[in-house]
C-alpha cells in the first residue's frame, strides 16, 4: 500500500439531509473522510472528494411547507448552512453540490432507463395508507397509532418504541396521519419496483458482497444475513416510486410518479462528480465505466449500509456502470457514553461549537484519536476531550516549537543550523513515517495518532535533555544552543507532516512560520537545510478551558429556539426518509440511529422547538352541534367540523361558562391530533382551546374565535 504510483481516487461522504443541521455525530464521518482524502493528496495521488445535500423526499417537502417557503428555498438556505459548517471544520470538499440538479436528474434517468431496458423494473399496484385531508400517501413514519403488540399509543407505522415490535402500518390499531391527524384510508396506487429478487441481482449481490475488500468483515456478514442463504432469496423487490405530491424527480414516462429519495440520493454522488468534471476538465466516463481503473470509495455510517452495499451496487452494475471499490462504514458517536441528548445538552450542533469559539482542530484531533476502520461506535467523553487535546496537542506537540523557536529568531537571525540526521528522535520519526502512512491508508487513524504522540514524547525527551532555556543562559554555549533548537524545529516539522491530514489549519501556520512550501508526505524523509531562515514563531494553539466545554453544553441545552430548530429536524424529520419503507427494520434489523433519533425527539429542554410546536395540529373548527351531557355537570358535547367527512365529537369542560345553545354555529380552535380518548360518555376526538385564569379565581372561561373569514379545517400555525 505504500506504493507511490499515482492513483486516481474518488471519495464520497454520505449526503446529509437538507432539512437538518450538521451536528457532532455527522462530523465523525466528514472529518474521517477529510483526513483520509487529505492524506491521499499529500501522498501525491489524484484524489477528489465530493458530497452534496440530499434534498428530496416527503420530510423536506413538509418542512418547507411548515416554514411557508418552497422546497427550493429551503434546500438553498440549508446548502448555505451546511457549506458554512463544513468549511468551519476544515472539511475540504472538491465539490459540495445538491441532488436537486440537472446532473443528478440526468444520471437518475439514465440509470432508470437502463434498468428498465434490462427488464428489471416492474409496475405493481399496492395498497397504501392515504391521508384524505392532506391528499397524499403517507410514508410509514408519518402514520401513527396503537402498537398491535403491546397497545402503546402514538407509535410509528414501522416499529414500536415501547416494546420494539416491527410491523407494517396496516397492523396499527386506530391509525392516524402524523401530518394532519386525519384517519388514513387504504388506497391503491401503481408503484415502480426495482426487481432485486431477480436471479441476476441476487447472484450478483451474493458475489459482490463477498469479494475481497469490498466490505468490512462485519458489514459483509450483515449482508449475508440480509441476503439469506444460497437459494433462500430473502431480498424483496425495491419500491422506487412515490406518488405526487412529492419533492423529487418525476419518473420519465410516468406522470405523477417520482423517484423515491433513496433512489436518487447515491446517484447524487455521480451528479456531484459530473459537475466537478465539467469544471475540472475530467473525463466522467473514465471514472464510471464498468472496467474503470480508478478507485471509488464511499464513507458512510453503519445505519445506511443496506442502501450502499445492496441497492446501490445492484443499480450500478445493471445499468452499465462500475461499482464502488470499497464501502467504508463507521459507527455512531456517543457523548459521555450515552446517545446524544438534547436535555443533557450533548446534541451539539457544528454551528454552536464554532459559535462558542471552540477550535475545530481540537475536535478533529480528538475524533482522529478515536477513529478505527470498524463499525464500532465511538465516544466523545467531554473530560477526556479537554485532557487529551491539552496534553497531546498543546503539551506535547506545540510545546516542541514554542520552546525552541524564540532563540532561533532572537539569537541567530532566524537561521537554522544543519540538523543531526542521526539524532535518535529524528531517525525514529523518519523510520515510522511509512508505517504511519499504512495506518492512515487502512483508516486506523487512532493508531496512527498514538504512534505520532509516542514520537512526540521522544522529541520532548530530546528537548528536555538539551534544555535550550539553560544553554541560553550560559556563556559560550551558542553552538550547542543553535544545534539544539534547530534539531527541535526539525523534529517539530516532521511531526507536522504526520499530523497534517488531521490538523490542516495548524499545518498551514507551521508552513508559514517555518517558511516552507506546503508539506507533502515525502517531506517526512527530508530535513531543513542549514542556513534555512524561519519566520518569527507565531502562536499555534491554545489550551481548552473546561469552562468552554461546559458553556457549549449549556448552549445546546437552550438551543431549542427556532434558529437552531433545524437540529431538531434532523432528529424528527430527516430520519423518516431513511427509516421509511426499505430500511433494514423491515428485515428485522433495528437501525442504531433510530433510537438516537427517537430519544432526541422525545427529550426537550425548557424551550420547545418550532418542530415541537408544529406537532400540535391546531384547526379552525365549526361547532355544528352543542349539547348537554346526561350525568356530567361540567361537560358539553360538541360536534366539530374541521373539513373532514364527519364532524368530530369532543367533550369540553365548559358547561359552567357556556350555554350549549349559544355555541352552535360559531367557529373556534381545536387540537385535532390529540390521541382520541374513551370517556364514560363516548369517544372524545380532540380538544377545544379556552383561556382561563390560572388560579381559577375569576371562574371565567373563554373559548377562542378566529377572525372573520377563517374556514373550518384551516390549519393554525
Ligand atoms: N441522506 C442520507 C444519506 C444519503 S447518502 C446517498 C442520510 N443523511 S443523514 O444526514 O442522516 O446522515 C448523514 C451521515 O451522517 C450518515 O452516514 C450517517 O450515518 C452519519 N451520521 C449521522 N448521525 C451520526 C452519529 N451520531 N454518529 C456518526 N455518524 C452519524 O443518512
Ligand atoms: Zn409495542
Amino acid at each position: 500500500m505504500a506504493s507511490q504510483q499515482p492513483r486516481k481516487i474518488l471519495v464520497t461522504s454520505a449526503l446529509p439531509y437538507a432539512n437538518g443541521s450538521i451536528h457532532l455525530g455527522h462530523l465523525v464521518e466528514y472529518i474521517q473522510t477529510d483526513i483520509w482524502v487529505r492524506f491521499q493528496k499529500m501522498r501525491g495521488h489524484e484524489c477528489w472528494y465530493v458530497c452534496a445535500d440530499d434534498t428530496h423526499g416527503t420530510p423536506i417537502m413538509l418542512r418547507a411547507e411548515k416554514e411557508g417557503i418552497t422546497p427550493e428555498q429551503l434546500i438553498e438556505r440549508v446548502h448555505g448552512e451546511h457549506s458554512r459548517d463544513f468549511a468551519g471544520f476544515l472539511v475540504n470538499f472538491d465539490n459540495y453540490y445538491s441532488t436537486n440538479t440537472p446532473e443528478t436528474r440526468e444520471c437518475a434517468n439514465l440509470i432508470y432507463g437502463r434498468l428498465k431496458d434490462a427488464g428489471l423494473i416492474e409496475v405493481r399496484t399496492i395498497e397504501q395508507y392515504y391521508d384524505p385531508v392532506k391528499e397524499m400517501f403517507l410514508p410509514d413514519r408519518f402514520i401513527k397509532g396503537e402498537c398491535p403488540k403491546c397497545g402503546a399509543k402514538d407509535q410509528y407505522g414501522d416499529n414500536c418504541e415501547a416494546c420494539g415490535a416491527a410491523y407494517t402500518p396496516n397492523d396499527l390499531k386506530h391509525p392516524y396521519s402524523a401530518v394532519s391527524g386525519a384517519q388514513p384510508v387504504l388506497k391503491n396506487s401503481d408503484h415502480y419496483f426495482f426487481k432485486l429478487s431477480a436471479p441476476q441481482c441476487q447472484e450478483f449481490l451474493r458475489r459482490w458482497t463477498r469479494e475481497d475488500g469490498r466490505l468490512q468483515p462485519e458489514a459483509a456478514n450483515k449482508m449475508q444475513e440480509w441476503l439469506g442463504a444460497e437459494g433462500e432469496n430473502k431480498l424483496t423487490d425495491w419500491d422506487i416510486s412515490r406518488d405526487a405530491p412529492y419533492f423529487g424527480f418525476e419518473i420519465p414516462g410516468a406522470p405523477g410518479k417520482y423517484f423515491y429519495v433513496w433512489l436518487d440520493a447515491p446517484i447524487g454522488y455521480m451528479g456531484s462528480f459530473k459537475n466537478l468534471c465539467a469544471r475540472q476538465g475530467l473525463n466522467f466516463d473514465e471514472w464510471f465505466k464498468p472496467d474503470s481503473q480508478t478507485e471509488l470509495y464511499h464513507f458512510i455510517g453503519k445505519d445506511i449500509l443496506y442502501f450502499h452495499a445492496l441497492f446501490w451496487p445492484a443499480e450500478l452494475a445493471h445499468a452499465g456502470f462500475r461499482t464502488p471499490s470499497r464501502i467504508f462504514a463507521h459507527g455512531f458517536l456517543t457523548v459521555d457514553g450515552a446517545k446524544m441528548s438534547k436535555s443533557r445538552g450533548t446534541f451539539i450542533t457544528a454551528e454552536s461549537y464554532l459559535a462558542q469559539g471552540l477550535n475545530p482542530e481540537w475536535l478533529r484531533y480528538y475524533f482522529a484519536g478515536k477513529l478505527t476502520n470498524t463499525l464500532e461506535d465511538l465516544d466523545l467523553s467531554l473530560d477526556d476531550f479537554v485532557a487529551r487535546v491539552n496534553s497531546d496537542l498543546v503539551g506535547k506537540y506545540v510545546n516542541i516549537a514554542s520552546r525552541s523557536a524564540g532563540f532561533i529568531s532572537k539569537r541567530f537571525n532566524g537561521q537554522l543550523a544543519p540538523a543531526d540526521a542521526n539524532l535518535p528522535a529524528i531517525r525514529a520519526i523518519q523510520e515510522a513515517a511509512p508505517r504511519i502512512a499504512e495506518l492512515f491508508e487502512a483508516r486506523e487513524i487512532g493508531k496512527a495518532m498514538r504512534e505520532v504522540m509516542a514520537l512526540a514524547d521522544g522529541a520532548n525527551q530530546y528537548v528536555d535533555s538539551v534544555k535550550p532555556w539553560e544553554l541560553a543562559k550560559q556563556e559560550g554555549k551558542e553552538t550547542e544552543l543553535h544545534a539544539a533548537c534547530s534539531n527541535s524545529l526539525n523534529l517539530f516539522r516532521l511531526l507536522t507532516v504526520l499530523l497534517k491530514p488531521v490538523l490542516p489549519g495548524v499545518a498551514e501556520k507551521v508552513e508559514a512560520f517555518l517558511n516552507v512550501a506546503p508539506l507533502t508526505w515525502a517531506d517526512a524523509a527530508t530535513l531543513l537545510a542549514g542556513g534555512h531562515v524561519i519566520q518569527p514563531y507565531q502562536h499555534l494553539m491554545t489550551r481548552i478551558d473546561p469552562k468552554q466545554v461546559a458553556a457549549l453544553v449549556e448552549a445546546n441545552k437552550a438551543s431549542l429556539a427556532p434558529a437552531d430548530a433545524s437540529a431538531n429536524t434532523a432528529a424528527n424529520s430527516a430520519a423518516p426518509a431513511k427509516a421509511a419503507e426499505h430500511s433494514p427494520q423491515r428485515h428485522g434489523e433495528k437501525q442504531q440511529n433510530e433510537a438516537q433519533v427517537a430519544q432526541a425527539a422525545a427529550e426537550t429542554g425548557p424551550h420547545i422547538s418550532i418542530d415541537d410546536f408544529m406537532k400540535v395540529d391546531l384547526r379552525v373548527a365549526k361547532i355544528v352541534e352543542a349539547s348537554h351531557v346526561e350525568g356530567a355537570d361540567k361537560l358539553v358535547r360538541l360536534m366539530l367540523d374541521i373539513g373532514e367527512e364527519k364532524p368530530r365529537q369532543v367533550f369540553a369542560g365548559i358547561k359552567a361558562a357556556y350555554d350549549p345553545a349559544q355555541l352552535q354555529g360559531r367557529l373556534t380552535v381545536m387540537v385535532a391530533n390529540l390521541a382520541p380518548r374513551k370517556m364514560k360518555f363516548g369517544m372524545s376526538e380532540g380538544m377545544v382551546l379556552a383561556a382561563s385564569d390560572p388560579e381559577g379565581k375569576t371562574g371565567g372561561l373563554y373559548i377562542l374565535s378566529p377572525d372573520a373569514g377563517a374556514q373550518p379545517g384551516m390549519r393554525i400555525k
